[in-house]
C-alpha cells in the first residue's frame, strides 16, 4: 500500500477543511482526493470562495462549483449542499465555462434548500461596507453576510423557489420590503453606484424610486431556474442514502476555521460556520459520519484577507494598511519591489516578497493577502474544532528563507480581560489563542527562530529525503500543537505531495 492508500484505508467519508483564514491550497488537496471519491460535496460559503482550476492549459477561477467537477469519470457526483450561499448568476457563468471547454456537468446536483444570493444581498453587503459608521469587515462583496441574515431572519429564498413563479414573487417582495426602507436612508449616490456594478448586471435591477425593479429580478431569476432545473435536487436525502450505501464521499470545505462565524476571529469572519461540523451540517450529514478530517495549515507562513487582528503579520500595521489600499495589485507590487527578497531586513518589504513568492493575491477579489508567520496559538485553537490530523501546504514558498520565525505563544499587552472565570492581565502568556478581536489585537507574538533549509524541495517525494532543518520544524509544530502531520505539499502539482505514515 502506498501512502495515499494507507491514509484512505477504511475511510468512506473524508472532510477537507482549513485551520487558518482560508487560502491554504485546499483546491489542490480536494483535487487529490476527488479521484478516490464517488461524491464530492460542498456545504459552506458561497462565491466568496475561489479556487483556481486549470482546463486545457488555461486557468479559470471557480467560486461555487465543487472542485471535483473536472474529473472526467461519469460516475462522480458533485453536490452543492444546502449550507452553501448559492448565487445562480455565478453558477451559470461557471457552467458556461465548463460547457465551452467540453466538460460534462450532467452529474452536478444543487440542493433545493440552499439559500439564494439575490441582487439585494450584494447591494446590502456593498452599501454597508462603504458606511464607515457600521465598522468595515473587508468583505468580498458577494452578498454573503446579508444572505445568512435573511436565512436566520426567516425571510430568505431558496433554490427551489426558482421553480415556482408565484412563490418566488411573493417571497421576493416580502424580502425586499425592509431593505428598500433601509436603502432609502442611505446615500442615494452610493446606492445607485452599487446597483450599477457589473455584478448587478450594470443596473438592470435598478429602479430610481423603488431601488429595485422587482419585475426585472423575477424575470431574470426564473430564467435561471429554467436553466438549472435538471440539477436541482433534494441533495440531503441523496447524501443520506449514499452514506447508507457506503459510497465514498469527499466533503470540500470553504474558507477556514478562523473565519467561522461560530469559532473564528469574530467579528472579522465570514457568515457561515467553516468548521468540519458546519461543513457536515451544510451537506446534510452528521459530523459523526465523517471517518477522517484533514485540516490544512499553510506553512511556514500564513495569510489573511480583509480587516481584523493578525498578530504575526510581517510588516505589522504598515502591511495591513498597504494591503487595504485601493489599487494595490500584484503588478504594482512586482513593478515597485523588483528583486525583493524573502530575507529583506525591512519587514514591510519582506512581507511583500513572501506575498509575491507565494502568489498571495485573492482569487475572488485580486486583493493582496496580508502575510505573517505561522501562528501556533491560533492553530491550537483551530484544532479544537477540526481535529488533530493536519496537512502542511506551500512548504516550497520559503525555500530561500534564511530565518523562519514561528509564533509559539503570545504575551498579552491589553487591559485586564475577563474570559469567563479566567482573568487575563497584561504580561500574561497565552498558549492557545482566544479568538475574540478585543483580545487578539493585544497579543504580541513570542517567536522561536529556525534556520531555513535553503534548498528547492519541490522534487522531493519522501519524508526521509527532506532537508533536516525542515523536518525539525515539522516535528516541532507537530509536538507543540499535539497534531499529526499526514501530508506535506511541496509544490502546486498533484504529484508534489508527500504522505507521512
Ligand atoms: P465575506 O465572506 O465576503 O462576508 O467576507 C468576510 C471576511 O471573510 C472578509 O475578511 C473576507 O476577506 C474573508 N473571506 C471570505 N472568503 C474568503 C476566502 O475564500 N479566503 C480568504 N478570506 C475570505
Amino acid at each position: 500500500m502506498n501512502g495515499y492508500e494507507k491514509l484512505l484505508n477504511n475511510v468512506l467519508k473524508l472532510a477537507i477543511v482549513c485551520n487558518q483564514w482560508g487560502d491554504t491550497g485546499k483546491g489542490k488537496i480536494v483535487d487529490l482526493f476527488a479521484e478516490w471519491a464517488d461524491i464530492i460535496a460542498r456545504g459552506t460559503g458561497g462565491a466568496n470562495a475561489g479556487h483556481t482550476i486549470r482546463i486545457n492549459g488555461k486557468e479559470y477561477i471557480f467560486h461555487l462549483i465543487p472542485s471535483g467537477i473536472l474529473w472526467d469519470s461519469n460516475d462522480k457526483i458533485n453536490i452543492i449542499g444546502s449550507g452553501v450561499a448559492f448565487d445562480p448568476r455565478i453558477a451559470i457563468e461557471e457552467l458556461a465555462i465548463l460547457k465551452k471547454e467540453g466538460k460534462s456537468y450532467d452529474k452536478l446536483q444543487i440542493s433545493l434548500n440552499a439559500h439564494l444570493v439575490l441582487p439585494q444581498h450584494l447591494v446590502m453587503d456593498r452599501v454597508k461596507e462603504s458606511d464607515s459608521s457600521t465598522g468595515k469587515i473587508g468583505t468580498t462583496g458577494r452578498g454573503i453576510g446579508p444572505l445568512y441574515v435573511d436565512h436566520y431572519d426567516r425571510i430568505g429564498l431558496v433554490v427551489n423557489d426558482l421553480l415556482n413563479k408565484d412563490i418566488f414573487a411573493k417571497k421576493l417582495k416580502r424580502n425586499l420590503a425592509g431593505k428598500i426602507k433601509q436603502l432609502h436612508l442611505s446615500d442615494p449616490n452610493i446606492v445607485e453606484k452599487v446597483m450599477r456594478h457589473e455584478h448587478l448586471e450594470n443596473g438592470i435591477f435598478y429602479h430610481p424610486n423603488e431601488v429595485f425593479d422587482v419585475d426585472a429580478i423575477i424575470e431574470r431569476y426564473l430564467s435561471y431556474g429554467k436553466e438549472l432545473r435538471e440539477m436541482i435536487n433534494n441533495t440531503e436525502e441523496f447524501i443520506r442514502t449514499s452514506v447508507n450505501k457506503s459510497q465514498k464521499i469527499l466533503l470540500e470545505g470553504a474558507q477556514g476555521l478562523l473565519l467561522s462565524v461560530d469559532y473564528g476571529t469574530y467579528p472579522y469572519v465570514t457568515s457561515s460556520d467553516c468548521s468540519v461540523s458546519g461543513l457536515a451540517k451544510g451537506v446534510g450529514i452528521s459530523e459523526k459520519n465523517i471517518d477522517l478530517t484533514l485540516g490544512i495549515v499553510k506553512a511556514f507562513y500564513m495569510t489573511r484577507v480583509g480587516e481584523g487582528a493578525f498578530p504575526t503579520e510581517i510588516g505589522g500595521e504598515d502591511s495591513a494598511e498597504w494591503c487595504g489600499r485601493k489599487g494595490v495589485t500584484k503588478n504594482l507590487e512586482k513593478e515597485s519591489f523588483v528583486g525583493g527578497s524573502v530575507n529583506n531586513n525591512n519587514e514591510f518589504e519582506q512581507g511583500i516578497a513572501v506575498r509575491l513568492a507565494g502568489n498571495e493575491y485573492g482569487a475572488t477579489t485580486g486583493r493582496p493577502r496580508r502575510v505573517g508567520w505561522l501562528d501556533l496559538p491560533l492553530l491550537r485553537h483551530a484544532i479544537k474544532y477540526n481535529g488533530q490530523n493536519i496537512i502542511l501546504t506551500k512548504l516550497d514558498v520559503l525555500n530561500e528563507c534564511e530565518v523562519i520565525k514561528v509564533c509559539d505563544e503570545y504575551k498579552y499587552t491589553g487591559h485586564t480581560y475577563f474570559s469567563g472565570q479566567r482573568t487575563i492581565k497584561a504580561g500574561e502568556i497565552i498558549k492557545t489563542a482566544i479568538p475574540s478581536a478585543e483580545v487578539l489585537k493585544y497579543c504580541q507574538p513570542v517567536y522561536k527562530e529556525f534556520g531555513g533549509w535553503k534548498k528547492d524541495i519541490t522534487g522531493i517525494r519522501s519524508w526521509q529525503d527532506l532537508p533536516k532543518k525542515l523536518k525539525e520544524l515539522c516535528q516541532y509544530v507537530s509536538a507543540s500543537t499535539d497534531t499529526n502531520i499526514r501530508i506535506l505539499s511541496v509544490g502546486p502539482d498533484r504529484n508534489e505531495t508527500i504522505f507521512i505514515d
